[in-house]
């Protein structure tokens, strides 16, 4: 697979939720092309730290629960003993669950929030005031295309994916002359191996007729925009939100 190859030479990244799913696919494709990385994750990261380190690349695991700010302080310290610093944070970390609005409850809206939005915000705040003072930096949030499609059942997931791209564009705004910039993704549905395994593949197929690209989607069709938007070309471009869903949200 063709990148930027040395493109993030000399830089850390850390990509929170990078243990699987499209978070390993950042994590690795960063690492691919220069980066030193922190795999930041609830779950056990050694598979992808060991693909990473397998392939010649730098890579470290460290435990976090986005949601906690002691948790996320000490993926901090960890990042900082370890490299140094972080140049790039790629805030992946996410849950989605399908409840329909009669059933969602206070609880249910509360937790989908706390990791897809206030983990963001833990992170943003634990991480860029050193990328601010370096001159540099890079955050990427993945939001979602469903924040276009309004999926029923999604409403709590739907406001946490739309508070990213608010948080995107506030954020970009505030640190807007500092070199650090922020941006999103808005993948569109993705082929990972715990997804598919949870709606079977057929769902993938029956969903990429609704695209203009009438193929399912791969991590390897959005590695390559975290990528580019973590590194110096994309110096120019802050509070964006980049639809990679093979045309499906055509707006
Ligand atoms: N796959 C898709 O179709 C798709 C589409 C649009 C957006 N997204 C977004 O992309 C991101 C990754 O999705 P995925 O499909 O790879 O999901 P996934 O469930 O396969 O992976 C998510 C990872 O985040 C980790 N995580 C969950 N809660 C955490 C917490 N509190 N602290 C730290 N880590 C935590 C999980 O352990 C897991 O490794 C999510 O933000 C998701 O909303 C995915």
């Amino acid at each position: 697979m063709s990148g930027f190859p040395g493109a993030h030479e000399g830089r850390v990244a850390v990509v929170t939720g990078g243990a699987r799913g499209l978070g390993r696919a950042f994590a690795e494709r960063l690492a691919r092309d220069g980066a030193r990385v922190v795999v930041a994750d609830l779950e056990p990261a050694a598979e992808t730290v060991a693909a990473i380190v397998g392939g010649g690349g730098e890579a470290i695991a460290e435990a976090c629960d986005v949601r906690s700010e002691e948790g996320v302080e000490g993926l901090r310290r960890a990042t900082e003993e370890r490299f140094g610093r972080c140049d790039i944070l790629v805030n992946n970390a996410g849950i989605v669950r399908n409840v329909p609005w009669s059933e969602l409850d206070l609880e249910g809206w509360r937790e989908t929030l706390a990791v897809n939005l206030d983990g963001m915000f833990l992170t943003c705040k634990a991480f860029t005031p050193a990328m601010t003072a370096a001159g540099f930096g890079r955050v990427v949030n993945i939001s979602s295309d469903t924040f276009g499609l309004l999926t029923p059942g999604f409403v709590h997931y739907i406001a946490s994916k739309g508070g990213v791209i608010g948080l995107t564009r506030g954020l970009a705004t505030d640190l807007g002359e500092t070199g650090t910039t922020v941006n999103c993704v808005l993948p569109g549905l993705t082929k990972t191996a715990h997804l598919e395994a949870a709606l079977g593949g057929e769902l993938f197929e029956r969903m990429a007729q609704m695209q203009a690209i009438k193929r399912p989607g791969l991590a390897s069709d959005l590695e390559g925009t975290v990528s580019f938007l973590a590194g110096e070309d994309a110096g120019w471009i802050t509070g964006q939100s980049l639809v990679v869903d093979g045309g499906w949200l055509r707006h």
